[in-house]
C-alpha cells in the first residue's frame, strides 16, 4: 500500500514526455526508446566517462582536429562573429573554438536550463569580456536570437556527431531549423563521424570496461526509478551492432530470458532474445555527409579530417536557396 503511494508520487512527478516515450516505445514493434532519455544525471556522468575510454575515439579525435584547424577557422570566420552552439557547451571543445576565432558573442542554446546556466557561467568566467547570452529553447522551435547578436554574422557550432543520433529525415528537419535560427549567410561548423571498420566501431560502443553497457542499462534504472518500473535489469544485456544498410551503430537492450514487468502500472512482456532499440549512431561517408548537409540547406565549403579519416569537421554556409535551372 505504502509502496504504491510512493510509486504514484514518483510517477506523477516524472516528465510526461519521458513517460509517453517509454510507454509508446515499449508497446511498439520493434520496441524503441529515444536516445535523448539516456541523459539523466547518472547517464550524463556515464557519457562523460565514455568520452575518456580508450575505445571511444570520437571525442578525442574531434578535439585534436579542432585544435589543429583552429588557426584556419580563425581566418575563415568573420572577425565579429557570434558563435551559436546547439547544446550547452559543457565540453572541452567550446573553449577551443572560442579561443581560435575570438568571437564577439557566444550564444549557447539548450533545452535544459540548469545545464545551460551552469556551463554559460563557466565559460563567461573563462572568457572575461566575452558576452554570453544563453537561450533556453528547443532547437526544433526557432525563435529570434538575443537582440545583441541580431546584426552579427553567425557561426553555428554542433560538435560531437550528435546529428548522428538522428535518422536522415529528422537530421534534415534539424539542419533546416538551425538555418532558421541563424539566417541566410550564416555558417555552421558540424562534427560528423565517419564510416570505418567495424573493428573500430563496435568496441567504441561496447567497451571492455563495460561503461557503455552501464550507460545503456541506466535507461532501465531510470525507468524503474522515475516511472515506477519493475524491470528486472539483470535480465538485460547491452548490445552494439553495425547496421550496414543504414550505416549506423545501433544500441539495443536484449532480454536474456522471458521477462514480464510493469511500467507506470502497465504490463509488458518480452521473450528471450527480444530487444529494446535505444540508440542510432549514424556514420557518414564523405559524400553522404555532404548530401545530408545540402538537403538541410547548408552548402559545404571546407572540411577537415584526422589523418586516419575517422572523424569529419564540416564548415558549411546557408547560401540562398536557388531553383533548379
Ligand atoms: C553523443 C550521440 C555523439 O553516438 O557516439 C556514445 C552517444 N552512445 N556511446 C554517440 C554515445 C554510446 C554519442 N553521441
Amino acid at each position: 500500500m505504502l509502496k504504491q503511494e510512493i510509486e504514484d508520487g514518483q510517477t506523477s512527478l516524472a516528465d510526461p514526455f519521458f513517460r509517453a516515450d517509454v510507454l509508446d516505445g515499449l508497446a511498439r514493434r520493434p520496441r524503441a526508446i529515444p536516445a535523448r532519455w539516456f541523459y539523466d544525471r547518472r547517464g550524463s556522468e556515464l557519457f562523460e566517462a565514455i568520452t575518456a575510454l580508450p575505445e571511444y575515439y570520437p571525442t578525442r579525435t574531434e578535439t585534436a582536429l579542432l585544435m589543429q584547424v583552429g588557426p584556419q577557422l580563425g581566418a575563415l570566420a568573420a572577425p565579429n562573429a557570434a558563435v551559436v552552439e546547439f547544446g550547452s557547451g559543457s565540453s572541452t571543445k567550446t573553449p577551443i573554438l572560442l579561443r581560435a576565432i575570438n568571437p564577439a558573442a557566444y550564444v549557447p542554446i539548450d533545452i535544459s536550463g540548469d545545464f545551460l546556466r551552469e556551463s554559460a557561467r563557466g565559460l563567461a568566467e573563462a572568457f572575461p569580456g566575452l558576452p554570453v547570452h544563453p537561450v533556453e529553447a528547443d532547437f526544433l522551435r526557432p525563435m529570434p536570437l538575443p537582440e545583441m547578436v541580431a546584426d552579427l554574422p553567425k557561426l553555428g557550432f554542433f560538435p560531437g556527431s550528435t546529428i548522428g543520433n538522428m535518422t536522415a529525415y529528422h537530421a534534415v528537419d534539424l539542419l533546416r531549423a538551425m538555418r532558421q535560427w541563424l539566417g541566410e549567410g550564416a555558417r555552421l561548423l558540424i562534427g560528423m563521424d565517419r564510416v570505418k571498420s567495424t573493428d573500430i566501431l563496435i568496441p567504441a560502443y561496447d567497451d571492455a570496461q563495460g561503461v557503455t553497457a552501464a550507460f545503456n542499462l541506466n535507461l532501465l534504472e531510470r525507468i524503474n526509478r522515475e516511472l515506477a518500473g519493475t524491470i528486472p535489469i539483470d535480465a538485460f544485456r547491452h548490445r552494439a551492432i553495425w547496421n550496414a544498410n543504414a550505416t549506423r551503430v545501433e544500441m539495443h537492450l536484449e532480454a536474456q530470458r522471458d521477462v514480464a514487468f510493469s511500467v507506470d502500472g502497465r504490463d509488458f512482456s518480452m521473450a528471450a532474445g527480444e530487444t529494446i532499440h535505444t540508440e542510432n549512431s549514424h556514420k557518414y561517408g564523405p559524400n553522404g555527409g555532404r548530401m545530408l548537409l545540402r538537403a538541410g540547406g547548408w552548402t559545404p565549403i571546407s572540411e577537415w579530417t584526422d589523418p586516419q579519416g575517422w572523424f569529419g569537421l564540416m564548415l558549411c554556409e546557408a547560401q540562398p536557396i536557388r531553383m533548379a535551372p
